[in-house]
């Protein structure tokens, strides 16, 4: 298929909480813009929109929701965001989002009763990711980062089995970073990684997450 405008990369941050996902993704796409390509930062949760609140509520720990449900406002809030993240994606815009249904899925499924493959349903059929960059970090050195233990899951124990369901996800568009290193260190692999990405995407057609 030929395009007149060949369509933005789709390229996913995950990792457990601290790893230093939201100053990545941040110095990337103000990187990228510098070099002339369109790129946006994106985030889940999205917590302005109406399902973005009640998520954020609860994350505040300000009220509870039983599991399931939570899960289902996570995805929610991703399925919202679609049209408006695929009108980006073919106009050109390279996304850099920071979280996806990796994060739904390794985050709910470390909750009692709630297993792996129920979580991933309503995930299925998302736009797949043409990368996602996950930043290593143990949960011991997470937890000595700066306002850590503020929100609902931030807690060593529950970030551990996180930290194992995510390897359970791992596939081809995975690429493993240490996220030890300097900022700056960091920010040249991951930069170095991204447009590599972009250029290959172009190319290529948005897949659907898990089909
Ligand atoms: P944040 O700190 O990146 O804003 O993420 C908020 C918390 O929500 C973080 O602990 C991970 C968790 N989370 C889920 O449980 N499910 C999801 O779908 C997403 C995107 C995040
Ligand atoms: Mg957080």
């Amino acid at each position: 298929m030929s395009r007149l405008i060949s369509r933005g990369a789709l390229i996913v941050f995950e990792g457990c909480d601290r790893s230093g996902k939201s100053t990545q993704c941040k110095k990337l796409v103000e990187a990228l813009n510098n070099d002339g390509i369109k790129a946006k930062l994106w985030r889940f949760p999205d917590r302005d929109t109406a399902i973005g609140v009640m998520i954020s509520r609860y994350l505040e720990q300000k009220c509870e929701l039983e599991d399931h449900a939570i899960h289902l406002l996570f995805t929610a809030n991703r399925w919202e965001a679609v049209p408006r993240m695929m009108e980006l994606l073919s106009s050109g815009t390279t996304l850099v989002v920071d979280r996806y249904a990796y994060s739904g899925v390794a985050f709910s499924s470390a909750k009692q009763g709630l297993d792996m493959s129920w979580c991933k349903q309503p995930e299925v059929g998302l736009p797949k990711p043409d990368a996602v960059l996950f930043l290593q970090l143990t949960p011991e050195a997470a937890s000595e980062r700066a306002d850590y233990g503020k929100e609902r899951y931030e807690q060593p124990e529950f970030q551990d089995r996180v930290a194992d369901n995510y390897k359970l996800m791992t596939d081809d568009t995975w690429k493993m970073i240490d996220a030890s290193q300097t900022i700056d260190e960091l920010h040249t692999v991951v930069r170095a990684v991204a447009l590599e990405v972009i250029e290959k995407a172009k190319g290529q057609d948005i897949g659907q997450l898990w089909t």
